[in-house]
């Protein structure tokens, strides 16, 4: 007997779309840093922002879809049994999308209103640091997203989920 369904389909696909955003992210951030003209920046940060704007559909999609599995899973009778590995697994995912939604868009806005100050040239003295510095908290915000990310595969696969497998 199959025993997946449309809903958990949706669920992989739209997971792959994270990924999708993720790898995109992490190449644009690599051209940011070794573009050397500042326009070019502007540009491709730009870019990033279009990439991201998905994010909130990704979030919304997950959140019907993986209740859709709960309800797949334990059926419409309640109270359902509380899965230690789902229990983390959400409180992760909202870490996740709170990050996503809020710092992240955060951090990229104060780095293109950097970026625009040197292309009107009217950039700080010390410009070069303060760029740094935002690279340095965007590498940090994407580490933890991928963390973040890898810690809730890795309780799907390998927590108690419908398909546990040999290999
Ligand atoms: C970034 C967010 C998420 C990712 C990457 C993700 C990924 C996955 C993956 C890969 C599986 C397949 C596990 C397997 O059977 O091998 C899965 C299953 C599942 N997900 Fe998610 N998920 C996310 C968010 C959510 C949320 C927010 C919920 C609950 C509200 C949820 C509920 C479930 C449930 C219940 C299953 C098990 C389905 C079953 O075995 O019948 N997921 N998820």
């Amino acid at each position: 007997m199959m025993t997946g369904s449309f809903n958990f389909f949706l669920h992989l696909i739209v997971f792959g779309s994270v990924v999708g955003v993720f790898v995109s992210l992490y190449i644009l951030e690599y051209k940011t840093r070794i573009e050397k003209e500042w326009e070019r920046k502007l540009f491709i940060g730009g870019i990033m922002r279009t990439i991201a704007s998905i994010t909130p559909f990704n979030i919304l999609l997950l959140a019907i879809t993986g209740f859709g599995n709960m309800v797949n899973r334990y059926g419409l009778n309640s109270p359902w049994p509380q899965e230690q590995w789902l229990m983390v697994k959400i409180v992760l995912f909202v870490i996740l999308s709170a990050n996503a939604l809020y710092v992240g868009p955060h951090l990229n806005m104060n780095r293109a209103r950097l970026i625009k100050s040197v292309a009107e040239n009217s950039a700080p003295v010390d410009v070069d640091k303060q760029f740094a510095l935002h690279n340095k908290k965007i590498s940090l915000f994407l580490l933890i997203q991928t963390v973040l990310l890898l810690a809730i595969v890795l309780l799907s696969v390998f927590g108690d989920g419908k398909h546990p497998g040999i290999f």
